[in-house]
């Protein structure tokens, strides 16, 4: 039986909210009482059917429509109690000297770039939320990448290295508001996202991984729901494992 985290009364936004691992999040801070707004590219948000949940066809690459979407979050809401920067894609996987420029700059642009938008746009709203609640949470989704690096994925572990430190900045920034600011860096779980590689690279991958299992998108929704909680008090700035042993740091 999964823990019960009280979320009663708290909006969360939740971007990439169709994906693997955005499913699994949403359901479980649902299921803790928040009320879930989700985020993602229109289609993707098409394709699962959440338009009878609060969502919104936002591109994070793109200013106007995050802009746009905050302001109607504020709007309808008037408040944001916790945000989880989820989006990603994983993008060309090739060596470094062979990823056109463009499609480098497009992974940065999404795993990166996308989540100062969104913190940009969102932070304001969440500091007056806290102002009142004393209480905000926010969850950027990284990868063991991040710390590792990985062989034909240079942008993504940059971008995702990137985001890292943007979280122990951020953290630092808003200490004194009562808003929590977490990494956490999971290893490959089978999501659209690496469902299609090849078989090598996944038996590369899996053999990296102590435990010898991919991730559980349930696995990553506990921990988001106990980094989303007050449960954790006294954390912020800080980066958490999920990868079956396999960073050591
Ligand atoms: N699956 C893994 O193996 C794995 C491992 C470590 C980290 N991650 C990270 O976890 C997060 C979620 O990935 P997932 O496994 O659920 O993959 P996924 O492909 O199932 O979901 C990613 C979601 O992000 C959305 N997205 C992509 N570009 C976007 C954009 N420009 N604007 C808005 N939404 C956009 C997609 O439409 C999709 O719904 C990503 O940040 C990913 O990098 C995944």
């Amino acid at each position: 039986m999964p823990t019960h985290y009280d979320l009663e009364g708290k909006v969360a936004l939740v971007t990439g909210a169709a994906g693997g691992f955005g499913t699994a999040i949403s359901q479980r801070l649902r299921d803790c009482g928040a009320t879930v707004v989700h985020w993602d590219l229109p289609a993707a948000l098409e394709r699962q059917h959440l338009a009878t949940l609060p969502c919104t066809g936002v591109d994070i690459t793109d200013m106007a429509s995050i802009d746009t979407a905050a302001a109607e979050l504020r709007r309808e809401f008037g408040r944001l109690d916790i945000l989880v920067n989820n989006a990603g894609i994983v993008g060309a996987v090739a060596p470094l000297w062979e990823i056109p420029v463009a499609e480098f700059r497009r992974i940065i642009d999404v795993n990166l770039f996308g989540s100062f938008l969104v913190c940009r746009a969102l932070v304001p709203l969440m500091i007056e939320t806290a102002r009142q609640s004393r209480f905000g949470r926010i969850v950027n989704v990284a990868s063991i990448q991040a710390k590792e690096g990985m062989h034909q994925a240079a942008a993504y572990s940059a971008a995702k290295a990137g985001l890292v430190a943007l979280t122990k900045s951020l953290g630092k920034e808003l200490a004194t508001a009562d808003i929590l600011v977490n990494a956490i860096t999971p290893a490959a779980s089978m999501t659209a996202m690496s469902i299609d590689a090849p078989r090598e690279r996944l038996d590369d991958i899996l053999s990296r991984i102590p435990m010898r299992r991919f991730l559980d998108p349930a696995e990553v929704a506990s921990m988001v729901a106990w980094l989303s909680s007050s449960e954790c008090s006294f954390s912020t700035g800080a980066v958490f494992d999920l990868s079956g042993g396999r960073a050591t740091y």
